[in-house]
């Protein structure tokens, strides 16, 4: 089908987004170029991106905090240089030295320094997978239950777990999935009932449906609930952990320990793709029982363990979780500000660097992303929740970036709130 790029787009961003549309992404490309954002990244550097076109842009998206530490970090950079000259992706049948040092710095770092199994996957969607595998050995059961607005990833179970409709797309939804409201134990609690639940998967806060925040209590009666129905709790903190609410884990800031915890995105440092099942004993009886019943050619590739390690150590340095305390604080009092001179800003949700922005209008979240786009700033919509908008700075970003973000925020605000108020947004 014939594709057209938007009038005076450069040649070479126009002939990228041509392939791109014929070969990778047909309905993505449209979509973008629909929603006003046409979007193809060159040059990237700390939390600035560059369009293939020369404009630049604030990283307030950071792909789900995979650039949690920037754009090529320096030193993420030279730890995966000095790994080429020793190392490649390796054999992952046999023990490795790089592989090993990382699962004992996870190990280590977990939450209470209780999870002291690992799993290395090539991706977060595969870790999902294994830790719903690891729960179902452990426990003898099939049934998963998740939040109906959590996103787990898009392969086999992951899919199938939380919001379907992608596994529905490729007939692989499953009846051993359900859903239930977030923050609501009465819910869960009839959907444990029947000890017949393997894994309660938690997104710790739901990235996807807009970085909803638990009320008191909501996690840790979740835990009693789990440990009285034999149930294995997995708080997903792909999006949430290595540091984005101020400690390393979500999930432990709410005083919880979970059987398993999977983590992924910036544990890469952005540069060489690994993500992380952590287990407690309890949960990790098959890798005594068959070593090969999970294995990955790509799971844990050396290279990715060595920068891995760096990004862990970076992440989880006091100077860093004291940096996103501190950034935290600064765009709250900016947010508050702006709320009273805009009350199209109807909610802030804030833990740490972990916000979304939630809009006076059905479409707001959608709005502001194209409206920030032409400000220069690139944030990401909430998938599940057109109204609301994630904004997600990254762990290092110092006051004068907090400050240059939240001018170019109210020049978008402002924009947004003229275009709802004379009702332009489509309907
Ligand atoms: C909360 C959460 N879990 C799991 C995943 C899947 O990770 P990946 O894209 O690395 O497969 C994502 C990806 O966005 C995520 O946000």
């Amino acid at each position: 089908m014939g594709y057209e790029p938007p009038p005076g787009t450069g040649a070479i961003k126009a002939a990228t987004l041509r392939r791109s549309h014929r070969y990778l992404m047909p309905h993505r490309v449209e979509s973008f170029d629909r929603m006003g954002v046409s979007f193809v990244i060159d040059r990237r550097e700390g939390y600035r991106l560059w369009d293939l076109d020369g404009r630049e842009l604030l990283d307030l998206h950071l792909n789900g905090g995979t650039f949690n530490l920037g754009h090529r970090h320096p030193a993420l950079v030279a730890a995966l240089i000095e790994g080429l000259e020793r190392y490649d992706i390796g054999n992952h049948h046999f023990p490795s030295e790089p592989r090993s040092l990382l699962a004992e710095a996870l190990a280590d770092a977990s939450p209470a320094g209780a999870l002291r199994k690992v799993v290395l996957c090539p991706s977060g969607s595969e870790a999902i997978d294994v830790a719903i595998r690891s729960a179902r050995h452990a426990t003898g059961r099939r049934r998963v239950v998740a939040y109906d607005g959590a996103f787990h990833g898009r392969s086999g179970l992951s899919g199938a777990a939380g919001d379907d409709r992608a596994a529905r797309l490729f007939h692989s939804e499953s009846s051993d999935f359900a859903v239930v409201p977030f923050d609501d134990l009465d819910a869960a609690e009839a959907a444990l009932a029947g000890n017949d639940v393997a894994a309660f998967l938690c997104e710790v806060l739901p990235a996807t449906a807009g970085f909803l925040m638990p009320s008191d209590g909501y996690l840790t009666g979740l835990r009693e609930l789990c440990d009285r129905h034999g149930t294995m709790l997995v708080a997903d903190e792909v999006q949430t952990g290595l540091g984005r609410t101020g400690g390393l884990w979500a999930i432990e800031g709410f005083g919880v320990v979970p059987d398993i915890l999977v983590t992924g995105k910036g544990l890469s440092g952005g540069l060489y793709p690994v993500a992380a099942v952590l287990l407690q004993e309890r949960a990790a009886g098959w890798m005594h029982e068959d070593g090969w019943a999970y294995v990955s050619t790509f799971g844990g590739s050396e290279l990715g363990a060595v920068v891995a390690r760096r990004a862990l150590e970076l992440s989880a340095d006091p100077a860093t979780l004291a940096n996103v305390t501190a950034v935290s604080e600064a765009y709250g009092r900016g947010f508050a500000d702006l709320q009273r001179g805009y009350p199209f800003l109807a909610e802030v949700r804030r833990r740490g660097v972990v916000m979304a922005l939630r809009f006076d209008h059905p479409w707001g979240g959608i709005t502001m992303a194209r409206h920030l786009f032409e400000a220069g700033v690139w944030a990401m919509f909430c998938g599940f929740d057109l109204s609301a908008l994630q904004w997600k700075p990254g762990l290092l970003v110092d006051e004068a970036f907090v400050a240059e973000s939240l001018e170019r925020f109210e020049r978008a605000l402002a924009a947004a709130s003229d275009e709802v108020a004379a009702g332009r947004t489509p309907a």
